[in-house]
């Protein structure tokens, strides 16, 4: 059995401003996060995302940081932080952080510098080009709210490059220095406790852009290296990454050439998510079996992290243009849901007309396929979204914690809105009521994640897709490893249906639900399973130990 803790893990994705407020200021904070950590350890959470931490003038949600040795004096200080991954520690669950720097943000003492002279120690920190290079205008994060990606800057009399919002210039990963301070930045907080860094933007970053050369060469070996000298420092650190590029790049990210997982441990399963979210809106299985014969085999220790929803919109823009209008009908119909041309910002449980059962379906697939599940915070109580706010930030509302003020989120007035009004208000959405229900979604979260880690193969194990004739919607998929196999029947269309599986029989021994949408009669010998629409059944087909 594996002793990589990643492939085991369940990790909970989330902001600490919008999470708990324990002093009243209105902005969650890390005394508040710390308070709910019992909250967390009941869930079944063992390891914690938090998105970034650093001070930052916050014009990116923290993703603009202006200083890497510290917290944002408004989540606290570095000792609140060191009592977190303390606390945190004693109910076994680890600390990620996110680390953002492909660039920082222009507030940084770094950029003023380099800004402000030629011959300034840190002008070469940061990617610049005397004349307008000719592909300015192209490969833009943000398309709609950012025109380029090089800016004149009147200061330095320069371009610099961003890749993102002009306040976020990138880092040059070319300066040595630059990966030494990188490698610096990372060994501090591991230094304090942190069991790794989900890495912001990893494609941008190992990019040596060159003015002009819209296809700039990328330095894959300085991911080895990183993880080299990471591993060095903490021998069980992860390295979790955002690159969500082309399929025939992503091995890459894993490893080198020779097969071995010597670069990041964890990607996120880009793919998968877009093909699921296809799925779920046509109600058919085959994007699914699709991501799963397509997806490139991992070099062994390499793992992907799997999800529905994160902090930002539901990215589409790998389906062709008749899926991504056929996913934005059902879940993006009007424009204000959409974002960048190519996403929706919304959360799962409005995407999902908050029909319990689909949510459920939804979810219970994500946990169930390959890799190891992230879930971002409020998912677990189906928490809604709030189109009124801007851009991304419509599903990173407060923590909708109780029927108090702000749905006890905070006793001030909180940083963003807490959604109050609707079906998705605090008073019929919190974390106390459905606590105290058995039948709730939370409660139904807990049963997940309890039987999740009964069943180790789907984290550790392989995910393969089996090809029996089924009812339309069905899909029937398996996890193997030494400890055992998992069979999974997923009814994606709300027809109810019954599926042949007499050729996996021979393979039974005392099978049995371990986890259903509903009680389903004795599978006998798997010549009549039934599976409701929209449910789903985990059958622990057998177990080697
Ligand atoms: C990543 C983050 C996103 C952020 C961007 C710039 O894509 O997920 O939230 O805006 O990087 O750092
Ligand atoms: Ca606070």
């Amino acid at each position: 059995m594996s002793d990589r803790w990643y492939k085991k893990a369940v990790v909970y994705c989330l902001d600490i401003d919008t999470f708990a407020d324990a002093n009243g200021d209105g902005i969650g904070d890390i005394r508040g996060l710390i308070g709910r950590l019992d909250y967390l350890a009941r869930l079944g959470v063992t390891c914690l995302w938090l998105n970034p931490i650093h001070p930052s003038p916050d014009r990116d949600d923290g993703y603009d940081v202006a200083d890497f040795y510290n917290v944002d004096p408004r989540f606290g200080t570095l000792g609140d932080f060191a009592e977190l991954l303390h606390q945190a520690n004693s109910l076994g669950i680890k600390v990620v952080i996110d680390l953002v720097v492909n660039h920082t943000s222009d507030q940084h003492p770094w950029f003023q510098s380099a800004r402000s002279s030629p011959d300034s120690p840190y002008r070469n920190w940061y990617v610049w080009s005397e004349s307008a290079p000719a592909d300015r205008h192209q490969g833009m994060v943000f398309p709609g709210e950012q025109g380029e990606t090089w800016s004149y800057d009147r200061t330095a009399k320069a371009w610099y490059y961003h890749r993102f919002y002009k306040f976020q210039p990138d880092l040059n990963i070319k300066n040595p220095q630059v990966r030494d301070e990188i490698k610096r930045i990372c060994a501090f907080w591991i230094q304090l406790g942190v069991a790794g860094f989900r890495m912001d933007a990893v494609p941008f970053i190992i990019e040596e852009t060159e003015p002009g050369n819209p296809d700039s060469p990328k330095d894959l070996d300085f991911l080895t290296d990183l993880r080299q000298y990471l591993q060095w420092r903490r021998g069980d650190v992860v390295l979790l990454a955002e690159a969500n590029v082309e399929p025939d790049q992503l091995v890459k990210f894993f490893g080198d050439a020779g097969g071995s997982n010597s670069r990041i441990h964890m990607l996120f399963d880009f793919m998968l998510n877009t093909k699921l979210m296809l799925a779920l809106a046509r109600q058919d299985p085959e994007p699914i079996i699709e991501a799963l014969r397509e997806t490139p085999k991992l070099p062994a220790g390499g793992q992907w992290a799997t999800f529905l929803r994160n902090h930002d919109e539901v990215d589409l823009s790998r389906l062709t243009a008749d899926q991504r209008a056929q996913a934005f009908e059902v879940f993006g119909p009007s424009p204000e849901m959409q974002l960048y041309g190519r996403g929706i910002r919304r959360r799962l449980a409005p995407m999902l007309g908050n029909d319990r059962r689909w949510i459920e379906l939804a979810y219970s697939l994500q946990f169930s396929l390959r890799g190891t599940p992230v879930l971002r915070y409020g998912e677990e109580i189906g928490m809604g979204d709030d189109l009124a706010l801007e851009g991304r930030d419509a599903i990173r509302t407060p923590m909708q914690w109780s029927h108090l003020d702000h749905g006890g989120f905070t006793s001030g007035t909180p940083v963003r809105p807490v959604i109050a009004e609707g079906e998705f208000g605090y008073h019929r959405v919190n974390v106390t009521e459905q606590r105290h229900d058995p039948k709730s979604l939370l409660s139904w979260f807990e049963r997940m994640i309890r039987t999740l880690r009964e069943a180790p193969e789907i984290g550790a194990g392989t995910c393969t897709h089996i090809d029996v004739p089924v009812p339309e919607g069905v899909l029937v998929h398996r996890a193997d490893d030494v400890t055992g196999t998992m069979l999974f029947l997923h009814n994606l269309c709300t027809k109810d249906a019954v599926v042949d599986l007499s050729s996996v029989y021979s393979e039974a021994e005392s099978p049995n639900d371990v986890l259903a949408d509903r009680e389903y009669p004795d599978l006998g010998k798997f010549a009549e399973v039934p599976v409701a629409g929209h449910g789903y059944r985990w059958i622990r087909l057998r177990r080697c130990s």
